[in-house]
């Protein structure tokens, strides 16, 4: 693993040529219960999306399958036309219902996806459309040749993967420039390691899912506690920061719903971790 400086880049460029701040949002959790249906307080989810790029937030990640629809909708109406904003979307997931979540990669379900996701944000390119999943009941080659007709067709300028391993990365690699990778990571879940740090040696960002392991890591009580108190700052701004420091080509993109929760989550980005403490808390987590 390599250690970074304290002074590692704030920013990535996503497929060599859009600039973000490595800390992003995840749009999921400004819809309903299961990631269904619209939120319950509408109004404060469209608070929370304006209130992004006044925090610096210039990269967020969102799906079509979120609602469905909704998230996307819900960012239009907040933040169109979009200026200085990187708006990453996905598709290849559809949904029966609450909490379900069911891969289709027919090419041309992926492609008419790509064309619905264009509408509903009002665009007329994605800057970065992400494959949600890759369907194992189609194979891998037939959902790459679609995302490479949507490059060819101008329809998306960057295109990433989600929940893969380094064979399936290298096999798109060879299909079309692979800019990102959205697999889930965190200080507590390490399965991906070895595909961040393929990511790493290509120069691919990394999106991290789950940075907070959905809340649990932002809890005092957890081996966090003792660097919070240093830096007189949150165990969850501790889990992102380690985040940052891990690589640089780490993306988090923390999910909310709740504006105190994302000012805290984005003061992170200002906590640099020595490489003692990053150790040590890498190592306490290990061991807890
Ligand atoms: N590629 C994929 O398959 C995939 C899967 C899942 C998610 N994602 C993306 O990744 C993003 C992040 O993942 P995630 O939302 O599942 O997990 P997460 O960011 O680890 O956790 C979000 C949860 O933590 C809570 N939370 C956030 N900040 C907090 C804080 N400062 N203090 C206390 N609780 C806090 C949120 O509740 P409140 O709303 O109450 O703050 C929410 O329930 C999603 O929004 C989505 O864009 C991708």
């Amino acid at each position: 693993m390599t250690l970074q400086t304290p002074q590692v880049s704030r920013t990535f460029r996503v497929g060599g040529d859009i600039e973000v701040h490595r800390l992003g949002f995840g749009a999921m959790r400004i819809t309903g219960k299961g990631v269904w249906g619209p939120p319950p307080d509408r109004d404060a989810a469209l608070r929370v999306l304006r209130r992004l790029p006044e925090l610096g937030v210039d990269f967020i990640d969102t799906a079509d399958s979120y609602g469905p629809d909704v998230s996307e909708q819900l960012i239009r109406e907040a933040l169109h036309p979009y200026e200085g904003l990187l708006i990453a979307t996905k598709g290849g997931l559809t949904r029966g219902g609450p909490d379900q979540w069911t891969p289709n990669g027919r090419p041309d379900y992926l492609i008419g996806q790509a064309r619905g996701s264009l509408r509903k944000l009002g665009l007329e390119r994605i800057d970065l459309w992400q494959l949600h999943r890759i369907d194992p009941k189609v194979p891998r080659e037939e959902q790459f040749g679609a995302i490479r007709s949507m490059l060819d067709e101008g329809i998306v300028r960057h295109v990433g993967l989600s929940e893969v391993s380094i064979d399936d990365i290298d096999a798109a690699r060879r299909v079309f420039p692979v800019a990102t990778v959205q697999n889930r990571y965190n200080l507590a879940d390490r399965a991906s390691e070895d595909v961040l740090d393929h990511c790493e040696s290509l120069g691919i960002g990394f999106i991290p899912w789950f940075p907070l392991a959905a809340g649990r890591l932002a809890r005092a009580g957890s081996p966090l506690d003792d660097a919070a108190r240093r830096h007189q700052a949150s165990p969850g701004q501790i889990a992102l920061a380690w985040l940052l420091r891990r690589s640089p080509v780490m993306l988090p993109i923390p999910g909310t719903g709740d504006m105190q929760h994302l000012e805290q989550n984005m003061q992170a980005a200002s906590i640099a971790l020595s490489d003692d403490e990053f150790e040590s808390i890498e190592r306490d987590a290990r061991d807890a």
